[in-house]
């Protein structure tokens, strides 16, 4: 049986772009890409795959009524792909351990709010850690909070810069997302 997966993500989607093309083929079915920046270039990511894009805003992220949109695509995981904003409580509730995120940092290291994207590896390079890493983790209520299914590590050397840091975890997610996420959802008992 097809088990459909909604993307969230609102940056460039290279990780998106990777799940979409990883899971060709197989019954997960990443069948559309949630947004909130409508100049974001998953979007054109999306549109080349042939993957339908829903944009929003706040005010309908944060209304119930959002639920349909997913109804609309029989959504049964949601995988937050570079998405920032925090997962209302009623989605949690509709999507109970079937929301899963990527958080580019060893949680609980780096995490919580303003620690995302550029800021993450920023921090790490100045702190002067010799190791960084991915998280893959389930979504509650607190910001980078969930359970955590995965983590894997690469070195931080004296020569890496924050954008050689991203480049690295870029890596580490293009290697282990879409594997985490095939295992986590066959695993995965009602
Ligand atoms: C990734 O590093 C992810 O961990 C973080 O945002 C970045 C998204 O990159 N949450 P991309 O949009 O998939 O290229």
């Amino acid at each position: 049986m097809d088990i459909n997966i909604a993307i969230f993500a609102s940056g460039s989607g290279s990780n998106a772009e990777r799940i979409i093309k990883e899971f060709e083929g197989t019954l997960l079915k990443p069948c559309v890409v949630f947004c909130n920046k409508p100049n974001a270039f998953v979007l054109e990511r999306s549109k080349k795959l042939g993957v339908p894009a829903v944009v929003f805003n706040r005010e309908e992220f944060s209304s119930e009524n959002f639920l349909d949109k997913l109804s609309a695509f029989k959504i049964d995981f949601i995988v937050l792909a570079g998405f920032l904003w925090k997962v209302p409580e009623y989605l949690i509730k509709a999507y109970p351990n079937k929301i899963i995120n990527i958080h580019p940092a060893l949680l609980p290291k780096y995490g919580g709010k303003g620690m995302y994207g550029s800021h993450v590896h920023e921090a790490v390079v100045a702190n002067g850690e010799q190791e960084t890493g991915i998280t893959i983790h389930l979504v509650n209520e607190n910001y980078d909070e969930g359970r955590h299914i995965f983590q894997a590590k690469c070195p931080v050397t004296p020569n890496d810069t924050p954008e050689t840091v991203a480049s690295k975890i870029h890596e580490l997610e293009y290697e282990h997302f879409p594997a985490v996420i095939a295992q986590y959802i066959s695993d995965y008992k009602v």
